[in-house]
């Protein structure tokens, strides 16, 4: 992760976070490793817990806080949010808005909709430790597009507390985390879960934002015929123009052999598709939360599971087999590593950046969803281009005038 290494080297030099304390509720990869002993060596107090039951690596929890003295609650089938809430963060580093919304719920004292084991630590704390949690925050970052959607929603009702930084909206980020990150180690998990060969299968994909399209373009350089499922005509006629088939799930569910949902929305795939698929049929999701498939109608009308393979259910319906991947969870991170270190390279550049951000500029920062300025974000796609050794050209005076001015003749 050279572009990570390089802002590491900074952050020991400077220790822009110095005497900070950050709460990080991030997937426990590798990856996340070497963000979090960058965030250390700025100088931060680090609490890192799971952002997904399924997708802590628990070697590198154990190494993070053997080797690197930094306080790790996540395990895996376990996320711990409490632990980083009790850590009481000056910044907060979200992957799903989870710390955040959790801060909120205190703040707004909705106890019953905080997870049980938050909500039992947050009666043990007297009302002005409670205000003092949500107060003490400068600010947070978010890293997927879900987390930012809720966001926006907390500062369009006009209830967001503190700023956000959407690391998300960064074009390093989405472009290549979301788009090429997703789009191999969704098929990578969907490989090692089944050991499935995709070449001559009909896949189907749900949603074509940039993690749909990343991962249908992996799906067809497989081999697969590739359907595309969609609600906004703008992305299903990119689909079409991009040499898919568009259909709705209706169709799609007749003639699938995998399908995979990728939205970020609720009830993708329901009952009504699962009846109508054929034997055999396998479904996975990679969008954030557990809640693209409706998994909870699956089991009212079908009987199983059966643990047929680790992360593979057999559910049986209407005399038919339905396969269920990683519980409907994040299949990349449960069944595979989640993304390669060099996209998240960048991914977590702008996670670094972002932190320092929120420390320098959060009295100026108005409560509502920034991105990092652009300056940022085109410095890291210059050092990730620097570190793979590739060199662009730079514009010739002429050009710069040419590109700068009305006057010149065409
Ligand atoms: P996006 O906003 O670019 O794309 C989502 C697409 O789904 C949109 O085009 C939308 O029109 C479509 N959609 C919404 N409801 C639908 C429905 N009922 N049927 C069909 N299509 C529907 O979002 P992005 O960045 O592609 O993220 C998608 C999800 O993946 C989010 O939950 C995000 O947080 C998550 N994500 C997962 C990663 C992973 O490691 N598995 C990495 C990055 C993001």
């Amino acid at each position: 992760m050279p572009v990570l290494r390089q802002l590491r080297e900074r952050f020991a030099r400077e220790r822009p976070l110095a005497g900070r304390r950050v709460s990080a509720c991030l997937h426990v990869t590798t990856e996340t490793a070497n963000l979090a002993v960058t965030l250390k060596g700025g100088g931060a107090d680090v609490a890192l817990c799971g952002s997904n039951p399924l997708s802590t690596q628990d070697d590198v929890a154990a190494h993070l806080v053997k080797d690197h003295g930094i306080k790790v609650f996540a395990i895996k089938g376990y996320e711990h949010i409490r632990a980083a809430l009790a850590h009481r963060p000056d910044v907060t580093m979200d992957d799903g808005a989870d710390l955040v919304g959790a801060l909120h719920m205190i703040a707004l004292n909705r106890l019953d909709d905080l997870a049980r084991p938050v909500r039992k630590w947050v009666e043990t704390l007297a009302v002005a430790d409670r205000k003092a949690l949500v107060g003490g925050v400068l600010g947070s970052t978010e890293e997927t597009t879900t987390g930012v959607i809720r966001l926006k929603a907390m500062a369009r009702d006009g209830v967001l507390q503190f700023p956000v930084v959407a690391v998300n909206d960064s074009d390093t980020k989405h472009l290549f985390d979301n788009r090429y990150g997703t789009g191999q180690s969704t098929l990578d998990g969907i490989l090692r879960a089944t050991n499935l060969l995709i070449a001559g299968s009909t896949v189907v994909v749900a949603g074509y934002g940039w993690c749909g399209r990343g991962f249908a373009m992996r799906a067809r350089g497989a081999g697969a015929n590739v359907l595309v499922t969609e609600i906004d005509p703008l992305k299903a006629l990119e689909a079409q123009m991009d040499g898919y088939r568009v259909a709705t799930m209706a169709e799609a569910a007749r003639v699938g052999d995998v399908f995979v949902t990728l939205t970020g929305n609720v009830d993708v795939i329901r009952v009504e598709h699962m009846r109508a698929m054929k034997d055999g049929a396998v479904l996975a999701n990679s969008g954030h939360f557990n809640v693209e498939i409706a998994l909870e109608g699956l089991k009212q009308v079908a009987q199983g599971p059966t643990r047929v393979r680790e992360f593979v259910d057999e559910w049986r319906l209407d005399g038919k087999r339905i396969f269920v991947l990683a519980d409907g969870r994040l299949i990349n991170l449960a069944a595979a590593e989640g993304h390669p270190a060099s996209v998240m390279d960048m991914s977590f550049a702008n996670q670094a950046l972002a932190a320092e951000f929120v420390v320098q500029q959060a009295k100026s920062l108005t409560k509502d969803v920034h991105r990092i300025p652009r300056e940022l974000d085109a410095e890291i796609a210059r050092l990730k281009l620097q570190a793979m050794g590739v060199t662009i050209d730079r514009l010739t005076p002429e050009q710069q005038k040419y590109l700068t001015s009305w006057e010149q003749g065409t």
